[in-house]
């Protein structure tokens, strides 16, 4: 992507103070796959301060040399204008988080280039790391900056559970006041989930039928046809309960659901979120037990090419009962909401590659059309998160010719044909808005510990997997949780605005 291709967005905006970032974890994934290309992004776009530095701190030996090397084999920048520049605002400190001399380091680190100023902190490393690493930070003082601000920046999962959850909660918060502590769901910072809150409450139309009297359920798929892709060790302690569905989904959910914020402030809309947080719950089925079904991909087909099954994948326990994806029926207590089901897919290896979340309006009870309107999709408005990302509706037509027939077709807003510029990749806005102090799009600590109790029990005492062939679209149980409350799954009809 070249420098100009992105230009400035106007509501992003320099910081004029000197800043420190430093960033534990600068070899790992993450870092590789966006982080780093985000930083570097905002510096081409003078979106961080002159007075700018970069700490990475991974186990990995470096020489100065091979550091920039390996920065710029990540980063691939388009042109060396400018890379000299960033490269000269870079540092590296080779140590194990666990040791209190890796902290020690950092603290003679600061002494020697007196990086007085703003702090942030970014952990992008091993989730079971974190405790140590704010134990450490508290321990030497490192979590205060003497001449600025001091902030953290986490990347998910925040616990394995409420217990954990909430205990790493409480060390954070120990250390650092809850809004310097900026936790990253990088769903919640792409354009198209921002814009489910332009999209409802900035027109009128649809929100007046944004309830119970109108809609009929809601659906969300968050599924890929990508496997766990060598990450077995990571995938078969966390499963899609925790991978996606305790953050990503749930958080989509609460955007989709929630009321209107009294205004634009970070406290309103978070508060607005965690009050749909607080009052979801998993519903139960006809047999008093929770809605959920679990599924664990055999070996299949996607996309012409043969899949293995997950037990066939590396690091993965042998027999283990580690669900790859999940349907899960919820509901919300609210006078609003009552009586709406919520149903949620995720997972991998599943038929496509598509996030979604999509409102079926009720039918029209006269039914002058008969037959002729019974569809799985029409009347279903759809938020595109991604890939073709956009709004659609499906709406029934009348088909041209000399009979009056219907037609179902899609009334689409599609971002690339909309405009002519770039998306904000999520990284690059949550790492400008944490600079900034803008909290709007980070969980706040009582959002997180409402989602790990929505999904308590299940985590406690979860069904058994149900099978299913990679590459199909999950376990017959998936379709049987909505097929016993008489409706189907919404296909995600992926050719929309595919431009
Ligand atoms: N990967 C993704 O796509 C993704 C997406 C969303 C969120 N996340 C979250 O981001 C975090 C990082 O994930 P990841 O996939 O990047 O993990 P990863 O590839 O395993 O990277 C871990 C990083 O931490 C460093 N590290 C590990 N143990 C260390 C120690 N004892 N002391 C110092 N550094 C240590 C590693 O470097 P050395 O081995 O050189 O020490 C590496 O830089 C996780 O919380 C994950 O859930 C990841």
């Amino acid at each position: 992507m070249s420098e100009t291709a992105h230009s400035t967005p106007a509501s992003m905006h320099p910081i004029a103070e000197p800043l420190t970032l430093f960033l534990v974890g600068i070899t790992g994934d993450l870092a590789r796959k966006k982080v780093l290309k985000a930083i570097y992004q905002l510096f081409s776009q003078h979106l961080l301060p002159e007075d700018f530095k970069l700490v990475g701190i991974a186990r990995r030996p470096f020489s100065p040399e091979e550091f920039k090397q390996y920065l710029h084999d990540t980063i691939q920048p388009d042109s060396d204008a400018g890379w000299s520049a960033f490269c000269d605002k870079t540092y590296y400190i080779a140590g194990d988080v666990t040791q209190r001399e890796t902290f020690e380091k950092i603290a003679a680190f600061h002494d020697q280039l007196k990086t007085c100023g703003n702090h942030l902190w970014y952990l992008a490393t091993l989730p079971s790391l974190y405790e140590t690493v704010a134990e450490h930070l508290g321990a030497l003082g490192l979590h205060h900056s003497p001449c600025g601000w001091s902030k953290l920046l986490i990347e998910k999962p925040f616990g394995m559970n409420l217990d954990t959850a909430q205990k790493l909660n409480q060390i954070l918060r120990s250390l650092f006041a809850e809004e310097d502590l900026f936790r990253a769901d990088h769903f919640l910072a792409k354009e198209t989930a921002q814009n489910i809150l332009a999209f409802r409450f900035a027109n009128g139309i649809f929100e007046h039928l944004w309830n119970n009297q109108y809609v009929d359920s809601i659906q969300v798929n968050s599924i890929q046809d990508i496997g766990i892709e060598g990450r077995g060790q990571f995938y078969d302690a966390t499963g899609t309960i925790r991978d996606v569905v305790q953050n990503h989904v749930l958080q989509m959910l609460a955007l989709t659901l929630m009321d209107e914020p009294s205004g634009l402030s970070s406290t309103s809309v978070r508060q607005q979120r965690r009050e749909v947080l607080a009052h979801l719950r998993v519903a139960q089925s006809s047999a008093g037990q929770p809605a959920v079904v679990r599924g664990q991909y055999e070996a299949g087909e996607v996309e012409g090419q043969a899949a293995h099954g997950y037990l066939e994948e590396e690091e993965v326990a042998e027999g283990s009962q580690t669900e790859t994806a999940v349907a899960m029926k919820f509901e919300l207590d609210t006078p609003r909401w009552r009586g709406v089901p919520i149903y949620v897919r995720a997972g991998k290896r599943l038929a496509r590659n598509v996030t979604e979340i999509s409102i079926r309006f009720k039918e029209n009870p006269n039914r002058m059309f008969g037959e002729q309107t019974i569809s799985k999709n029409a009347n279903v408005l759809t938020f595109r998160i991604g890939p073709n990302e956009g709004v659609v509706v499906r709406l029934f037509v009348k088909r041209p010719g000399l009979k009056l027939e219907l037609e179902e077709v899609p009334m689409q807003f599609c971002y690339k044909n909309q405009f002519q510029m770039e998306l904000v990749e999520a990284y690059v806005k949550l790492i400008h808005d944490a600079v900034q102090g803008d909290l709007t799009l980070f969980p706040q600590g009582d959002e997180v510990e409402h989602s790990w109790q929505v999904l308590a029990q299940v985590l406690q005492s979860p069904p058994p997997v149900e099978k299913y062939a990679a590459g199909t679209w999950g376990p017959a149980g998936f379709d049987q949780l909505l097929e016993a409350d008489g409706r189907a799954w919404i296909e995600p009809s992926i050719d929309v605005c595919q431009i």
